[in-house]
């Protein structure tokens, strides 16, 4: 059945399965170089927005900074809990929260949303309430690190349809990904399929809708500065010293509270 609450169960069970492949040690490498580039003093909280399995609070948290992550998605959290198995609760604590809506008692020196998590908030009051959210939660200096997906590289490349096959032991885990564009909203409408094999035979079968924003440099630099924050840098994902490109489809942003 078609989901249209994304990250679900069956979904969020193969997430790091699905995302193998990505190597977030050396993101987090990305996001501390950013930290020593950018930063008027040091880091050492972290709120870490749309958190999902945990993949960047927990290793953040391994190298000593104090983490606390949020997301939407109950299920997400449990993957990321049961990582975090080993960590205090000090150190990093994780939390369900629409992060639109959010009010912490705590200001934070850096807040993250990695992996296109802006994209979720799909219209322009949604996109300012994440933002205010972001601003709310960080010092005056504080540092927003994000990667979204860039405008004009969706609208050259087109989404395309795709399969991933993950092995996992005896069964395999297969996705298909097709993607449709709303060119007037600067919306992408995902569908995936998700299908869990053993010796051929379907053992789960899961599909979920995923509504996202890709995003134009102009516009996201007036969200930013709107929401009481300066653009300080954007790039491609993969190489912080080379501009967006029609090539660059994620592309890594960071600025600071005013
Ligand atoms: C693509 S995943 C990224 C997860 C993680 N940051 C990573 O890099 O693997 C997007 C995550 O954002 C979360 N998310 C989207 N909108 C949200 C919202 N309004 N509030 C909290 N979490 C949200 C989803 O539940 C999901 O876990």
């Amino acid at each position: 059945m078609m989901v249209n609450i994304p990250f679900q169960k069956d979904y969020a069970e193969a997430y790091d399965f699905l995302y193998q492949d990505k190597n977030y040690e050396s993101e987090c490498d990305l996001i501390e170089e950013i930290f020593r580039k950018f930063a008027s003093a040091k880091i050492r909280t972290i709120l870490d927005l749309g958190c999902g399995t945990g993949s960047h609070a927990i290793p953040l948290a391994q190298r000593g900074y104090r983490v606390t992550g949020v997301d939407l998605a109950e299920d997400m959290l449990q993957q990321a809990r049961l990582k975090a198995h080993s960590l205090p609760t000090g150190q990093l604590a994780f939390l369900l929260e629409d992060l639109r809506r959010l009010s912490l008692p705590d200001q934070y020196d850096a807040v993250l949303m990695m992996f296109a998590v802006l994209g979720y908030s799909t219209t322009n009051e949604d996109i300012l309430a994440a933002l205010n959210s972001v601003s709310r939660h960080l010092k005056p200096g504080g540092l927003f690190i994000c990667d979204v997906w860039y405008g004009p590289a969706v609208l050259r490349q087109r989404p395309e349809a795709k399969e991933k096959t993950i092995r996992t032991g005896q069964s395999e885990i297969i996705r298909n990904a097709s993607g449709t564009l709303d060119i007037f909203r600067h919306l992408c409408e995902v569908r995936y399929r998700l299908r869990h094999l053993q010796d051929g035979q379907v053992l789960q079968e899961a599909e979920e809708r995923h509504i996202m924003r890709y995003f134009f440099p102009q516009e996201l630099a007036f969200f930013i500065r709107q929401a009481a924050m300066e653009q300080i840098h954007i790039s491609s994902f993969e190489d912080l010293a080379r501009s967006p490109a029609e090539d660059t489809w994620n592309v890594l942003v960071a600025a600071r509270r005013l």
